[in-house]
């Protein structure tokens, strides 16, 4: 059974505080515990004050050293492009603090063909989990208006995919291709935590919370982890018409 946690915050800033926190906390118990933790990090734009929050007040307290560091989806990009995931983690996140690069995972978009990349991020995670399913320790993901998570779209064969780890995925109305981690890989995670701000988001995340079928809920209801827990860290816009449970 999934653990669900909705926690509200007044703003982003807050949300980002308190989730920062909280995400030092997890990955601290389990550095404790295992002597290394992994993080996949989400891209779009509202994780950016968290990445900085970490940067700034979290550089020391959590050893990155540590850390493997993942991304969840990816646009087909140079790594320099303004649309690139990995270039908004960077520069918010890495840029500011000690993480050796064998550390930092980011998906490959330099091959000519995006499925030979997809396949070559699933061999990196393949290397670095033995077993059936990577179990990452935490994965951050957010919520597009039309109830997308990483680059899992409604109506693509990507949300749907069964068996591969990594796929390629295509945004409506965008002409570049992404590549994304998949729902089973999502649903082996030890803990999901989503960030949601913005009064646009109100409606999809409705949907998510309220409905609970992944046809009805759109992609990110499809998150449900089979060992795991997803906490929801939201501010008062998007909380507004959700029947949320007050974490603050
Ligand atoms: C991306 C992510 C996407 C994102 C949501 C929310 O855009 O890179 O794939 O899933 O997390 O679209 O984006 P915002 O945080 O910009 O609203």
């Amino acid at each position: 059974m999934v653990t669900r946690d909705v926690r509200v915050y007044p703003d982003v800033e807050a949300l980002s505080r308190a989730a920062a926190d909280n995400l030092a906390t997890a990955l601290n118990a389990v550095l404790a515990r295992s002597g290394s933790a992994s993080l996949v990090l989400s891209g779009g734009s509202t994780p950016r004050t968290l990445y900085r929050v970490l940067a700034t007040a979290y550089g020391e307290a959590i050893r990155w050293d540590r850390v493997r560091v993942y991304w969840g989806d990816e646009r087909y990009v140079p790594p320099d492009d303004p649309r690139s995931n990995y270039r908004m983690v960077r520069e918010a996140l890495l840029d500011h603090m000690s993480i050796p690069a064998e550390n930092v995972h980011p998906m490959p978009t330099d091959l000519p063909d995006p499925e030979a990349a997809a396949l070559a991020y699933e061999q990196t995670l393949r290397r670095q989990f033995q077993g059936a399913w990577p179990r990452f320790d935490l994965i951050l993901l957010g919520l597009g208006t039309d109830g997308h998570t990483a680059s899992l779209f409604a109506g693509s064969p990507a949300l749907d995919e069964p068996a591969r780890w990594v796929t390629v995925s295509r945004a409506p109305a965008e002409s570049s291709v992404r590549l994304t981690l998949t729902l089973p890989v999502i649903n082996h995670a030890a803990r999901v935590d989503f960030l949601v701000t913005g009064a646009e988001k109100a409606p999809a995340l409705g949907r998510v919370l309220h409905e609970g079928s992944n046809a009805a809920g759109g992609p990110a209801a499809g998150v449900r982890p089979l060992r795991g827990t997803v906490t929801w860290w939201i501010d008062e816009a998007a909380a507004s018409g959700v029947n949320a449970v007050t974490g603050a």
